[in-house]
């Protein structure tokens, strides 16, 4: 029996607006994307996850959907989005759709409709209008903040003039979120799944999956930064064993992938979103949570597989998106500077704030890469991760545009500097992005020194991290079986800052500190390396190795190695 395409995929994440611009808009768009497909191909992913192109104002750059079935012009229309999809499946690669299902834009027309029709009215029901506290109703419904950390109730104008309702929304205020619990909810997604299955895409990665439902009586909560009334509701995993259904009906002809994007306390919570009957992937975000200690990967990666794999489902292993700080920066963050105020403290470690020494942060992303293509599953790669790019950390305040930044009093650094568009050649102003047809700027600045890190200056580059990537993915392919999806891990006497394990023949080795590691003979010929190596056998400080050994050799009780099983340290 072949085995779903997606178990095991590397699917490069695409956030549209930054990755090439074919119209000279200044804002990337599917004509760009179609331009450089053959990079994709080059580069030796198997898909993309395309960030949401859907016609939006824009408040937190589509994810603020104004039409679930339409194109955004911005981005191009239907010819184009056909067309794109055409070309990427001639060249081999699937195309997965980012899928927002908890809330939608302020300008959708059902929120317009919900607007006019005033209190009461059956339009208000399919989201979460409430009247306020205090005698005059000016005291929001509840005490819950929105994941930009303040308020997430807005009060609204009713159609007299007067202040009226409230409506809940988990992010900005230009997304209200959905009343789940009404019909009509459920049976527009259903249209919306099928349209785009029926138009020809290869699957969802379901954005904020654990969201959706909310509490029934929404109480106030406690204050923790996981509101347990406003995520991970039990009726949520109704929708899911549903659009399972859905995505069965397009069975066997079509292997359609339907990944969540999951963001709950435990891992027995994860589990359960992966039920034979339920989401057949969900991201596993912990990985990018961990700072560059051994001990921390370790832990998450044995979570993940003690967690995950009881399930039946492989792990969807992400190391950077376009919420997160890049990884170059997050690695190489030399003193983390804590946040005051209110912020979750998870932003702290995927926005860390403090001194960068980039090119150690540079060598620890090159190192990290090597890890994440080598464990079993799929992995998404973050665009502009291949090029090795540090966050641009000095966007000036004029030119920020990310709702996290604005909603937090400039607490929280955002996300404007992972999504700034990326660097393809030259050392104009544009670096290529927009072909050379740049009427307008970007819609980001991109910073100087974005010059040495374009495709053109690393492609022919043999140590550049672009010919890593491409070179690993190469090897992945060849060297990785899908059957092998267990690791055993091989510790190293006498030192705590490697992490070195087997899978199948290959055995993969980080070094997270500074002192050389001498690779064991046993472990077999050194395949390739995430930074050159100048001593035969030596790993250089924060790299990595893959070594091939064509008959795994067993270690003794004489040699400085000893097995055991990723289980080991649960
Ligand atoms: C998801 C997206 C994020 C967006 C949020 C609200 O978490 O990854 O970028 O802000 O949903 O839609």
């Amino acid at each position: 029996m072949t085995l779903p395409w997606w178990r095991d995929a590397v699917i490069y994440q695409v956030y549209l607006r930054s990755f090439a611009d074919g119209d000279g808009d200044g804002i990337g768009d599917l004509a760009g994307l179609r331009s450089r497909l053959d990079y994709l191909v080059e580069l030796g992913v198997d898909g993309i996850r395309l960030s949401p192109c859907y016609p939006s104002p824009q408040h937190d750059h589509g994810y603020d959907i104004a039409d679930h079935t339409g194109i955004d012009p911005d981005y191009g229309d239907f010819e184009e989005f056909d067309d794109l999809l055409a070309k990427a499946h001639a060249r081999g690669l699937k195309v997965v759709m980012d899928l927002v299902p908890n809330h939608c834009s302020s300008r959708h027309p059902w929120f317009q409709e919900a607007l006019a029709a005033g209190p009461g009215s059956v339009e208000r029901e399919r989201f979460l209008f409430r009247d306020g506290r205090g005698a005059d109703g000016s005291l929001p419904p509840n005490n819950w903040r929105t994941q930009f950390g303040d308020p997430a109730w807005t009060r609204v104008t009713e159609p007299d003039g007067c202040s009226g309702q409230w409506y809940l929304h988990m992010f900005d205020a230009g997304q209200p979120d959905f009343n789940w619990r009404h019909p009509d909810v459920s049976t527009m997604f259903d249209g919306i799944l099928r349209f785009w299955f029926d138009r020809g895409i290869d699957g969802f990665h379901v954005s904020t999956a654990h969201g959706l439902y909310k509490h029934s009586s929404l109480p106030d909560w406690n204050g923790d930064f996981f509101n347990s009334y406003a995520w991970n509701q039990p009726e949520v995993h109704e929708i899911y064993r549903h659009w399972r259904c859905i995505i069965d009906e397009y069975r066997p002809e079509r292997e359609l992938a339907l990944v969540g994007d999951l963001s709950v306390p435990t891992m027995i919570d994860l589990a359960s979103y992966l039920r034979q009957d339920e989401l057949p992937q969900g991201c596993y975000g912990d990985l990018l949570e961990q700072p560059w200690n051994p001990d921390q990967f370790r832990f998450s990666i044995d979570r993940a597989f003690a967690g995950i794999s009881p399930t039946g489902a492989t792990i969807t292993w992400v190391l950077a998106n376009h919420d997160v700080h890049r990884a170059v920066t997050r690695y190489g963050i030399i003193r983390h500077q804590g946040y005051h105020g209110s912020l979750d403290p998870v932003i702290g470690l995927i926005r860390p704030r403090g001194p960068v020494d980039v090119s150690l942060g540079e060598r620890r992303a090159r190192a990290a890469a090597l890890l994440l293509f080598a464990l079993p599953g799929s992995q998404y790669v973050y665009q502009g991760e291949e090029l090795g790019l540090p966050e641009v950390l000095d966007i000036p305040d004029e030119a920020r545009q990310d709702p996290a930044w604005f909603r937090s009093g400039a607490l929280d650094p955002g996300r404007d500097g992972c999504r700034v568009p990326l660097p393809w050649s030259g050392k104009e102003a544009d670096y290529g992005f927009s072909h050379g047809k740049s009427a307008f700027s970007p819609w980001l600045p991109q910073p100087e020194w974005f010059a040495k890190y374009t495709v053109e200056e690393q492609w022919e580059e043999e140590t550049s991290t672009l010919s890593l990537y491409r070179n690993a993915l190469r090897q992945r392919r060849k060297v990785f079986r899908p059957e092998n999806d267990r690791i055993t891990w091989l510790d190293v006497e006498g030192r705590h800052d490697v992490l070195a394990f087997r899978r199948g023949d290959v055995v993969c080795v980080v070094l997270f500190g500074d002192a050389p590691l001498f690779l064991p003979r046993e472990w077999g010929s050194v395949m390739l390396t995430s930074v050159p190596m100048t001593r035969d056998r030596w790993l250089p400080n924060n790299s990595a190795a893959w070594l091939w050994t064509h008959t795994p050799s067993r270690s003794t009780s004489a040699t400085r190695f000893r097995e055991g099983w990723n289980a080991r340290r649960q």
